[in-house]
């Protein structure tokens, strides 16, 4: 059984073709007056223009034509030729019935599902994560999730970023810092049958908090310094050259950060199916290169290679994508390019998502463009789904009190602590275990960030406020939790008193507004997964939890009559179903408790 709106949306459609329509004016929305009606059409609007008649007359024929419809409770004509519907009650109750039913609480299957690829997060080694990864590690992650369930075969890939000039940055200054390091580095590069993947005992003393330190350092040394930096650009080559030495201690950087990469994504609830990384596309370069440079594509730029991509018509001036520098390093744009083909040769994916900030606009456009161009990809079928910054209040990507950029490790344990003291304030949890009272925080920490972003338009930028996103009320993920929790509660209630769920049945109109909710999930779902914007999803929870809250004061459960209690009870437990399912595909986890 599909949607209500979808179903009298068919039925209007048939409506005004039959009065002469043309095709597609009868649309169906969700009312603006919800006292009034539960769905209109304001179709006759736009037939009136195209059939030279007064639109009234047009929606006094629709209606007449839908008169009879049992579906419907009432149909009628409001200002100059809104149609507005009014459903049956028993009619909405057979759809939350059906609902109630599926396992899948009424959400439908795509009817051609695609292989799709996601590129998300992309951290980097040794470079701390800043609040762009945590956005598109949240948005990557909610859209795998999303893509997945509505049918299509799904691969997220975390897209390492081990492989440019900061590598080079790296090495140079772990060595300028450790001659033991420096002299092991020098000795393995002269030794060209070096095993790669060995362990070097005197690189294992390199750590992540090295790293982290040294990072900074080098980057602005190489700023300022052209000599330092051209070192590390040499350093980078021999690296992509795969020199045994440098090659070896980068394999110790990549490892120690992945290892705390992981950590991290873990506690945020984000996993990836690959772990690739830059690196991995690197051995595809050289046979890419000569696939370009025989399609013509490739024009020698001052020493470089490059491939020009600007289009008549542009509003901007695209620069080329550069393959090839002049010292013959890859660059980004390369490595997608490649990355492009390596997902080609492994997955074939007929749809890919990069969840990256939007700064990088122009990178994409220009790296689609080529991958077009050399018939990698058919056109449209890669699509950056950018988004917004995470502003402090000073309304500038958020950074922390010293000036620094946050790391997310720090921000998840800043969150966690908020969220117990949120909970204590509460007396939340208080009764529990510490174990169980830590899950519970932990949960409760994870719902506050990612439901404070992705409640917004992905494109929209908002300001860090944790404790605004860490509040039991309002539109957050604390709220929406203790709205699950409290359900999960009284759902155990009637268990333990033997109550069980019945045939759904409607009367009060808090039942009617807490079914049509329900009902509306498969349209959010269809317009998170069309738009790849999850607050569409974002906003049914919160709706769902808000028609939950009303019913839930307006009709007792436990205390009425045996029919209407397991019709209530049944309700309860779909709009419970639904609202985890919705959390889930947000990438929120529920506690039993709290
Ligand atoms: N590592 C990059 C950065 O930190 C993001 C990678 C985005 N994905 C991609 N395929 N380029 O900016």
């Amino acid at each position: 059984m599909t949607d209500l709106k979808r179903q009298l949306g068919e039925a209007v459609e048939a409506a005004f073709a039959a009065v002469g329509a043309p095709a597609g004016v009868g649309r169906v929305t969700v009312s603006d007056r919800p006292d009034l009606a539960d769905f209109q059409s304001n179709g006759a609007m736009a037939a009136a223009k195209a059939l030279g008649k007064p639109p009234r007359d047009i929606a006094q024929a629709v209606v007449e034509r839908l008169a009879g419809d049992p579906r419907l409770a009432g149909v009628d004509i409001a200002g100059p030729g809104f149609i507005n519907l009014k459903v049956a009650d028993a009619f909405i109750a057979a759809r939350a019935q059906a609902i109630a039913d599926d396992p899948r609480t009424g959400a439908e299957r795509l009817a051609a599902p695609r292989r799709v690829m996601i590129d998300y997060a992309g951290p980097n080694v040794a470079k701390p994560m800043h609040v762009g990864h945590l956005r598109s590690s949240i948005l990557g992650e909610s859209l795998k999730r999303l893509y997945r369930f509505r049918g299509d075969e799904v691969l997220g890939d975390a897209h390492f970023g081990d492989w440019g000039y900061q590598m080079g940055l790296l090495i140079g200054a772990v060595c300028d810092e450790n001659p033991a390091i420096a002299a092991e580095v020098a000795r393995l590069n002269a030794a060209p049958d070096a095993d790669l993947d060995q362990i070097v005992e005197t690189f294992e003393t390199v750590t992540l908090a090295d790293l982290d330190r040294l990072y900074p350092e080098a980057a602005a040394k190489g700023k300022a310094d052209p000599d330092y930096r051209d070192r590390a650009r040499k350093l980078t080559a021999e690296l992509q050259a795969k020199a045994p030495g440098a090659y070896i201690l980068w394999r110790r950087f990549a490892r120690v950060t992945r290892v705390a990469l992981e950590r991290d994504f873990a506690s945020l609830g984000v996993t990836f199916d690959l772990w690739k990384g830059e690196s991995d596309a690197d051995p595809l370069i050289p046979a890419m290169v000569e696939d370009l440079d025989a399609k013509g594509l490739l024009v020698d730029d001052q020493g470089a290679r490059i491939i020009r991509v600007a289009r008549q018509g542009d509003k901007r001036e695209l620069p080329p994508l550069l393959v090839v520098s002049s010292e013959g390093s890859a660059m980004y744009g390369t490595t997608d390019l490649a990355t492009i083909l390596d997902r080609k040769q492994s997955f074939d994916p007929q749809f890919t998502i990069y969840a990256v900030d939007q700064r990088q606009t122009d990178h994409f456009e220009i790296v689609f463009r080529a991958a077009y161009m050399a018939g990698y990809a058919p056109e449209g079928a890669l699509e950056h789904v950018g988004f917004g910054t995470m502003n402090g209040t000073d309304g500038k990507p958020f950074k922390t009190r010293e000036g620094g950029v946050l790391k997310l490790g720090d921000l998840i344990e800043m969150t966690r602590e908020k969220a117990r003291e949120r909970l204590h304030e509460a007396k939340l949890g208080e009764d529990l275990s510490p174990e169980a009272f830590e899950d519970i925080a932990a949960k409760v920490a994870v719902a506050a960030l990612k439901f404070a972003d992705l409640q917004n338009y992905r494109g929209t930028s908002y300001v860090f406020d944790l404790d605004r996103f860490m509040s039991f009320e309002g539109k957050t993920g604390p709220y929406l939790l203790y709205q699950a929790v409290r359900v999960k509660s009284l759902l155990r209630r009637a268990e333990a008193e033997g109550v069980t769920p019945g045939p759904i049945t409607i009367g009060e109109p808090a039942e009617r507004d807490l079914a049509l909710t329900l009902d509306a999930f498969e349209a959010a779902l269809a317009e998170a997964y069309d738009k790849k914007a999850p607050n569409a999803l974002a906003e049914h929870a919160f709706r769902l939890a808000q028609a939950f809250s009303k019913f839930y004061a307006a009709c007792p459960i436990m205390g009425a009559e045996p029919a209407v209690r397991s019709s209530r009870l049944a309700l309860a437990t779909t709009m419970l179903r639904q609202l985890e399912l919705a959390l889930d595909l947000l990438g929120i986890a529920t506690p039993e408790r709290m």
